[in-house]
């Protein structure tokens, strides 16, 4: 099956056609066994139609459980006899802090302190601009302002409980670091000394078109976790924190494929968690 859509959407569409193709076969089951199909088997029989049909369509492997239990547990839900409200409750949570994921499939995870702690021996010496694409809570913002104060920083978030917090914290801590609502795309990169980006494997072959089109010569793109593809960094530094977090630094030289005179270096950087 070739169409390319968002997993979440194939999801939907596997979930709603395993449902119809399964309620439609109910009465000739029920004829056959002579006895109502249970109403838990039912939703097996969905959750299984569903998981081959969203393994036919490759969906990632892990929304393969999702597809298998998702109509039993809906199941189970609605026999517990909550109010919809819950429901609506839940929904609306998870799109506050979960917005961004919909979009771009990028969730909220936050850098560590060894990360913040080693970005913030890659910034410069004087005054400089740095942006953090999806800045989360601000806590690298804040962490930045207070240790490189020279610094000039922002945050750009687009997931609406996210940005409400990194406010707040914004307003209770010093520094001069702000933070943008909105969607990072829409924001050219160009006037930035330092670009920061702790995303997700989905966005960056796009992020890399944009650097390429926007990064100024003399700037550094610093990814937590998720490499640029097919382009090589400056520098590889493996941190030993809880998410073994490795940070791939580019200038601007290798982002346009240029071979950088500075070569590639990997540094492992052994710090105890806290
Ligand atoms: C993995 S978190 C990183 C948070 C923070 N930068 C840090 O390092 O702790 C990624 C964040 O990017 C946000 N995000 C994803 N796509 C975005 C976009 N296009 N524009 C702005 N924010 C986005 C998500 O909502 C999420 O809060």
């Amino acid at each position: 099956m070739g169409i390319n859509a968002p997993p979440a959407l194939k999801a939907l569409i596997v979930q709603g056609a395993a449902a119809a193709m399964v309620l439609a076969l109910l009465p000739g089951a029920a004829f056959f066994w002579g006895s109502v199909v249970p109403p838990l088997a039912a939703a097996f029989a969905i959750g299984l139609a569903a998981a081959v049909a969203g393994a036919l369509w490759r969906l990632p492997p892990w929304w393969l459980p999702i597809q298998l239990f998702f109509a039993p547990a809906l199941l189970g839900m609605l026999s517990m006899q909550l109010s919809p409200a819950w429901f609506l409750g839940a929904l609306a949570l998870l799109l506050v802090i979960y917005g961004g994921v919909f979009h771009g499939r990028v969730p909220l995870y936050l850098s560590s302190r060894q990360v913040k702690r080693a970005v913030a021996e890659w910034l410069p010496d004087g005054p400089f601009r740095l942006i953090d694409l999806g800045c989360g809570l601000g806590g690298m913002l804040a962490y930045l302002a207070g240790a490189r104060p020279q610094g000039n920083y922002l945050g750009v978030e687009a997931a609406l409980l996210p940005y409400g917090l990194s406010r707040l914290r914004r307003g209770l801590s010093r520094g001069r670091w702000a933070v943008a609502w909105g969607s990072f795309w829409r924001r050219d990169v160009g006037s930035f000394d330092v670009i920061y980006a702790y995303l997700s494997p989905v966005p960056m072959p796009r992020l890399a078109r944009k650097l390429r089109a926007e990064m100024q010569p003399s700037a550094l793109f610093i990814s937590n976790t998720f490499p640029l593809p097919g382009i090589e960094p400056a520098a590889i530094v493996e941190l030993q924190d809880i998410h073994h977090s490795v940070l791939y630094v580019y200038r601007y030289a290798n982002i346009i494929g240029r071979p950088s005179s500075i070569p590639a270096t990997v540094e492992t950087r052994h710090v105890e968690n806290c």
